[in-house]
């Protein structure tokens, strides 16, 4: 028996899906490359903006024709848009073909899910409203060596006006921390050599002893062995000191900061419910910079929030400018029914909205590219991750996040390597390895 999962969205649910992949190993599943031949194929579904719906809108559709040829094959969808008032309904009406749907809170249940659906040849949901404990039973099929994505967090308290997220993955849990820890050893012990810790918003990690996100990210660091260690999202509002004194401490943890700031201007900030200020963003970058100079910076950045104005819209610009990040990724805001902002007036039209993206994507990419040009010449280390069929190459990326490419005779996955950069381009670096 073959399984097949295709995933949209971020690293959190990419290792939701190695989860529900250890859920299926577990039941006696193989992973199965091509849709074709699958015995159970799961839609693992991303709701943040509307786009990343339609994507799997589409893609659901064209499985009846699977389903008509094979009648044995399972078909479920779960994740973030399952969870989503009234989508399960509508994703039922529309595909009567699905066999199990699963919301967010569902996914520990996932394997009798699949015992039940066998049984009965009806439509199997499960959306639960709310769970408190967190996955720590199951054991994920790991597809992306040498990274491994560690959970901290569950979940989202912030309520950032225009997010769905806190809606359908529900109020924030932690982890334990001596299971995190316990966790992180043994796939270091495995060989594994970068460590994620995964969390909505990993700075209000709080374990249930106390610990904090600074103290965690000290311990992880403190463990033995060649490994390195990123995190992500942070939130600037809860931007601390005991952060950059740990990320100063240790070699271990990458000098890269993921720090969505959303947009330059503080009416846009109030609006978006951010609890911070530009002023404050940009001081806490300066007090970043002044610890640990050689730190890299990158964020995530909205445009057209409801009301934002041409000005309002240039400050984000003018942040851009002054921010000096690495590189961001950008989107124009999408109305997810259910939040504050999709309540609100003043939407932007479209056109207006395309415009800004795409002046700000210019300015950005700039950035970028002026900023890896400056890599020519040098040596940055790359954690080998992976071979480009393509290209020919071996990639990988420095702690920064910045991809490196080169030529190899040998097998060099999983490895640190020294690259003297020959070539930047865009964020790619391209090199000669040591
Ligand atoms: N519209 C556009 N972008 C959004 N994001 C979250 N919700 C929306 C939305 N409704 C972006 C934010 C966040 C990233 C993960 O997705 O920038 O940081
Ligand atoms: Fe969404 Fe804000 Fe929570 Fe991030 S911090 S998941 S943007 S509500």
């Amino acid at each position: 028996m073959n399984y097949h999962i295709v995933t949209y969205g971020c690293q959190m649910n990419l290792h939701e899906s190695e989860k529900i992949a250890g859920i299926l190993k577990e039941k006696g599943y193989t992973e199965q490359s091509s849709m074709e031949e699958a015995d159970i194929i799961v839609f693992n579904t991303c709701c943040i903006r509307e786009n990343a719906e339609n994507h799997a809108f589409g893609n659901i559709g064209a499985l009846k024709r699977l389903k008509r040829e094979k009648k044995d094959l399972l078909i479920a969808v779960g994740g973030c848009m399952v969870q989503e008032e009234g989508k399960a309904n509508l994703l039922k009406e529309k595909f009567p073909f699905i066999d199990i749907l699963f919301g967010t809170h569902d996914l520990p249940g996932f394997g009798a899910l699949i015992d039940a659906a066998r049984a009965r040849k009806k439509t199997v949901i499960s959306i639960s409203d709310e769970r408190r404990e967190t996955e720590d039973g199951i054991s994920p099929v790991r597809t992306s060596y040498p990274n491994a994505w560690v959970n901290i967090t569950y979940g989202c308290n912030n309520f950032c006006s225009y997010c769905i997220v806190p809606y359908v993955r529900g109020r924030e849990r932690s982890r334990n921390a001596d299971r995190i820890l316990n966790e992180v050893a043994a796939l270091i012990k495995d060989g594994y050599k970068e460590i994620t810790l995964l969390g909505q918003n990993v700075d209000s990690y709080r374990g249930e002893d106390g610990t904090t996100f600074p103290q965690l990210l000290d311990r992880v660091a403190s463990l033995e062995g060649d490994f390195r260690v990123r995190f992500m999202t942070s939130h600037p509002k809860d931007f601390t000191e005991d952060l950059v004194a740990v990320m100063k401490k240790h070699r271990k943890i990458c000098k890269h900061l993921h720090l969505p700031v959303q947009s330059g201007n503080d009416r846009i900030l109030r609006l978006m419910n951010r609890r911070y200020t530009r002023e404050k963003y940009l001081a806490d970058l300066a007090a970043l910079r002044r610890e640990i100079p050689d730190c890299e910076v990158t964020t995530d950045l909205i445009v057209a929030f409801p009301t934002e104005t041409e000005e309002e819209f240039r400050d984000t610009l003018s942040l851009v400018e002054e921010a000096d990040f690495s590189s961001a990724f950008m989107f124009i805001y999408s109305p997810r029914k259910g939040t504050r902002a999709a309540e609100m007036e003043g939407r932007i039209p479209e056109e207006v909205a395309k415009d800004r993206i795409a002046r700000l994507i210019a300015l950005v990419n700039s950035k970028t590219r002026e900023k890896s040009a400056k890599y020519v010449g040098k040596t940055v280390e790359i954690l080998c991750e992976d071979f480009d069929e393509k290209k020919n190459m071996y990639l990988g990326r420095d702690e920064y996040g910045r991809m490196g490419y080169f030529r190899s005779e040998r097998n060099r996955i999983g490895e640190f390597v020294n690259l003297k950069i020959t070539e930047a381009n865009g964020i790619s670096l391209y090199g000669e390895a040591e």
